[in-house]
């Protein structure tokens, strides 16, 4: 599960526009901040693959990054960032469940959770879109570094709570994995799961 190589091969503003070369493909996808652009780059160990930013709405197209010549990551656009117009919104739902419904070369989605805030609604019915449309899923827990938050719960304790409101209320159980990419927590764990994944 080693990274020799990424190359950025290219942006795509819709699913059809996407690369066709039938390689398997993992789904970045989470609110707006979550911290998708960052993980990209910490798995990769490159600063700047996938570009971030502190200001949420950052990555707006489908960008596809080809790892080892031999398997693509792709950084999503987020949603629920607050100050995109209603279109905007719809606009995001339209085109990504479009990917999502028809990219055959999809393994399986990871969808980015904030530890450092309590489970949010938009997370969870998010997860239930992606279980209710048999869309494979692993939770991947971000900012797990940020123990001192100043008031609030610690990043354990809010996936613990996100667990529970999933278990309770939803019929997915997807596996899950804590992250950070300021620490590289998670990542050696992440990259031997997905390469499980690849080569089920
Ligand atoms: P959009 O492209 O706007 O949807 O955002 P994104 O999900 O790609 O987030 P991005 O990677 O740009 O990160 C957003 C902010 O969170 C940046 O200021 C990052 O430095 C910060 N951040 C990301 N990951 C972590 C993490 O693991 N720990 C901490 N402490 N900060 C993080
Ligand atoms: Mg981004």
């Amino acid at each position: 599960s080693r990274v020799k190589e990424v190359e950025f091969v290219k942006s795509s503003g819709r699913a059809r526009d996407c690369p066709k070369d039938n390689k398997p493909e993992f789904a970045i996808l989470g609110r707006s901040n979550v911290g998708k652009s960052s993980l990209i780059n910490a798995l990769v160990r490159k600063k700047e693959v996938a570009l971030t930013s502190k200001k949420p709405g950052k990555t707006q197209l489908i960008n596809h990054f080809l790892v080892n010549k031999s398997w693509y990551i792709v950084d999503l656009p987020g949603y629920g960032f607050a100050k995109a117009s209603e279109t905007a919104r719809m606009d995001w739902s339209s085109f990504t469940k479009g990917y999502f419904m028809n990219r055959d070369t999809l393994v399986a989605v990871l969808l980015l959770i904030d530890a450092s805030v309590p489970p949010q609604k938009i997370d969870l019915d998010c997860a239930n879109w992606l279980g209710r449309n048999n869309i494979p899923m692993t939770f991947v827990f971000t900012k797990c570094d940020k123990m001192k938050v100043s008031k609030g719960k610690r990043p354990d304790e809010n996936i613990r709570e996100f667990q529970q409101l999933i278990r309770q209320n939803y019929k997915v159980h997807p596996s899950w994995i804590m992250t950070s990419s300021v620490t590289g927590l998670g990542r050696d764990e992440l990259l031997l799961h997905m390469s499980q994944l690849r080569n089920y």
